[in-house]
């Protein structure tokens, strides 16, 4: 069987290394033209196959944690906080898992409905009736809030301070999955100081709460037991937190300016979120889980923006030993990725796939269900996102309550995708906002 074929447009040494930062979709689509589902890329000498389409993702999502490694493709995460769950080999996440499970369990998810309603009308009664905002900083604001509040309970939130997350911006900064994260760069020095920080907050929490329990979400994380029946050890719960409040904010954050942006473009669509939150939320109800059920415009409104400006586009792993996918051989050592930049957009899964088409998702029409990974802005098999119904909740609650609230304008003409290494965003993006009469 052969290797995956080589993409055209590798420089010596870096490889496609600047594609894949700056033009990632051109890259990863002019690989499927030139080679069809399964292709390689060159990332700094590194040997990346990408595999995309139903049967190769099928096999990726399987073979993880067996044939395919995740611990390699996330040393940049580990080196901010520690080996930890899914950053730990497989035994130890396995052990690790049922934290997670506790933490979105039902229960759990009506605690934090409550919260993000609470942080977002807060922040709208901010807002005041008119104004300009940067919709993208607001949401970073916001999001960081909602995960703080969620996890950590408002007390102990409101006294973490400006430089707790300042901090954090110091980590989101030092994001990378190509450079060594050992190497002495500035962002990697920076980095270091700034876990270094978060971790001296947060363990005197740890510690205190542990010596005095108390009824609140918190105390929930330091007393869950793990799959071994043992509790966590402040060092766990710490790298765990420091996690958590990481994943619930630059990814969240991004999708959900998105959303806001790409309603904001297409005004047709958004009549018909208009009318659906007019009506379920018109009287002042409580927003609770039966209000976000009804609220099906908004829900297909998000997972529409996370079809097409997913924040997590590539998900790395590494191959453990020769691993055969279709009629392809991928040798041991390489890198193996997906792509929502194929994926997202095959014509054989979505109509008009480039179009912004929220009923899509709606019953009647159902794309998705064509392949059991159409989507995989949150992964999928064992290690699918964890966070991924409380993600797509504060989405659809800042959506519903700030279009049910306020009558939004574009000032930015066009917005881009800005990539990170890690993860990608809107470009600055300004809006005109004004409240609509109740
Ligand atoms: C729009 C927002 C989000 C996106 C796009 C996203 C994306 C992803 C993706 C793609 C994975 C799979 C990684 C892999 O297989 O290598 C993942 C895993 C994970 N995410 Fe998210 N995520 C989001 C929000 C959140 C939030 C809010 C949390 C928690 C507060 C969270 C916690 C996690 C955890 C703990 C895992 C690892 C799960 C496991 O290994 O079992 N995520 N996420």
């Amino acid at each position: 069987m052969q290797k995956p074929k080589l993409t055209s447009g590798a420089l010596p040494l870096v490889g496609h290394l600047f594609d894949f930062i700056r033009k990632q979709d051109e890259l990863l689509q002019r690989g499927k033209t030139e080679h069809g589902n399964i292709f390689a890329l060159n990332l700094m000498g590194k040997n990346v196959a990408v595999l995309t389409g139903a049967e190769a993702k099928k096999v990726f999502f399987k073979e993880t944690d067996k044939t395919l490694n995740m611990e390699e493709g996330y040393e940049f995460l580990a080196a901010i906080f520690g080996k930890v769950a899914f950053l730990a080999d497989h035994s130890t996440y396995m052990n690790h898992r049922p934290i997670l499970h506790a933490l979105f369990s039902r229960a759990r998810m009506t605690g934090y409905l409550d919260v993000m309603v609470e942080v977002v009308s807060e922040w709208m009664d901010g807002l005041g009736e008119n104004g300009e905002m940067e919709i993208g900083s607001e949401m970073i604001d916001l999001v960081k809030e909602v995960a703080g509040r969620s996890f950590l309970g408002a007390e102990i939130n409101k006294q973490l301070g400006a430089d707790f997350w300042q901090a954090y911006d110091d980590l989101s900064k030092a994001l990378d999955p190509v450079l060594p994260p050992h190497w002495p760069l500035p962002k990697f020095i920076r980095r270091d100081r700034a876990k270094k920080y978060v971790s001296s907050v947060l363990y005197p929490i740890v510690r205190e709460r542990r010596a005095n329990p108390q009824d609140d979400p918190f105390q929930m994380l330091v007393d869950v037991r793990m799959k071994d029946g043992e509790l966590p050890s402040e060092e766990i719960i710490v790298q765990l937190l420091m996690a958590l409040l990481f994943a619930g904010h630059e990814t969240t954050a991004g999708q959900a300016a998105w959303t806001v942006i790409q309603l904001a473009q297409h005004p047709r669509y958004l009549k018909l979120v208009r009318a659906e939150v007019d009506g379920v939320l018109g009287k002042g109800q409580d927003f609770d889980h039966t209000t976000l059920r009804n609220l099906s415009h908004v829900s297909m409104a998000v997972d529409e923006t996370s079809r097409m400006r997913p924040s997590a586009e590539t998900i790395m792993r590494t191959a453990e030993s020769d691993l055969p996918v279709g009629d392809f051989i991928i040798p041991k050592g390489w890198m193996v990725q997906t792509a929502t930049a194929v994926d997202h957009f095959m014509g054989e899964v979505f109509d008009q796939p480039d179009l912004y088409d929220p009923l899509r998702f709606s019953p009647e029409r159902a794309e998705q269900k064509l392949d059991s990974h159409a989507i995989i802005a949150f992964g999928g098999g064992l290690h699918k996102c964890a966070g991924m119904n409380f993600a797509n909740t504060e989405m659809a609650v800042i959506t519903a309550l700030l279009f049910r609230n306020y009558d939004l304008e574009l000032i930015t003409p066009e917005t881009q995708v800005e990539r990170g290494l890690g993860s990608s965003r809107p470009s600055q993006t300004w809006v005109r906002f004004k409240r609509r009469d109740k």
